[in-house]
C-alpha cells in the first residue's frame, strides 16, 4: 500500500467492525517539526490484553476467512521505517486508541493519497456511526463532523448524489485551504 489514506481506511474499518458508535480521526501534519501523525480513537468493543499483544503480529487476526491480518502490523512497520513511532492502547468494552507518527519528509513516507474519497467512504459505510475528522497542517485546521453534517442535511442521506458531490467538495476545499502555503 503506498498511500496513507489506504492505511487509514483499514484502521477505521477495524473500528467500525468493532461496533464503534463514535470514531475520531486526527491527522496532524507539522512541517516545522517534520512530523505527520495519524490517530484513530474509537469507542468500540476494544481488545483483551492478549489480543492487543498479538495485534501487531502480522500472523494474527480474529477473522476466519483469511489467515493473515495485515492492517496494523504493516502500518506499525511503515511508521518505524519512516523514523516515527507507533502506539496502540485498548480496553475491553471501552475502545481503542491508535497513533502512528512518521517523519514528514522521509523519503519512504507514502503520500496522503485520496483522503477525500477515504473519508467519504468511511462516513457512508454506516451513517449511524459518528465520525469526527480533524486534519491540521501547521497552524491551520479542517474539521468534518458527521453529527453537524446530519443537522445541516436534516435527514437527507450522505449517499444521495448531490450530497456526495457537496461533501467531497467540502473536504477538498477544506484541505486545499489548510495546505495553501504548500502550493
Ligand atoms: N479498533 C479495534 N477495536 C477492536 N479490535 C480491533 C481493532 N483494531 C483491530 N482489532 C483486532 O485486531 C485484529 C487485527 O486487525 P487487522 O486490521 O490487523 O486485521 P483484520 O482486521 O483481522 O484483517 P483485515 O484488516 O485484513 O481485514 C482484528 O481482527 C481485531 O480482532
Ligand atoms: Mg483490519
Amino acid at each position: 500500500m503506498n498511500e496513507l489514506s489506504l492505511y487509514l481506511l483499514d484502521i477505521v474499518q477495524n473500528s467500525i467492525k468493532a461496533d464503534s458508535k463514535n470514531i475520531i480521526i486526527n491527522i496532524i501534519e507539522d512541517t516545522k517539526e517534520d512530523l505527520l501523525s495519524i490517530e484513530v480513537i474509537d469507542d468500540g468493543k476494544g481488545m483483551s490484553e492478549e489480543t492487543l499483544k498479538k495485534v501487531t503480529d502480522p500472523f494474527f487476526t480474529s477473522r476466519s476467512t483469511r489467515r493473515v491480518g495485515l492492517g496494523i502490523p504493516i502500518f506499525k512497520e511503515l511508521c518505524e521505517t519512516c523514523l516515527g513511532s507507533f502506539q496502540i492502547k485498548s480496553q475491553e468494552k471501552k475502545g481503542t486508541r491508535l497513533i502512528g507518527t512518521l517523519k514528514h519528509s522521509n523519503i519512504d513516507r507514502p503520500p496522503m493519497g485520496n483522503i477525500v474519497d477515504t473519508i467519504y467512504t468511511l462516513i457512508i459505510n454506516d451513517e449511524e456511526v459518528e465520525i469526527l475528522y480533524n486534519h491540521s497542517f501547521n497552524d491551520k485546521k479542517f474539521t468534518l463532523n458527521t453529527k453537524e453534517l446530519k443537522q445541516i442535511l436534516d435527514g437527507i442521506s450522505f449517499k444521495q448524489m448531490d450530497v456526495m458531490m457537496w461533501i467531497k467538495d467540502y473536504i477538498k476545499e477544506g484541505l486545499r485551504f489548510i495546505k495553501e502555503e504548500e502550493l
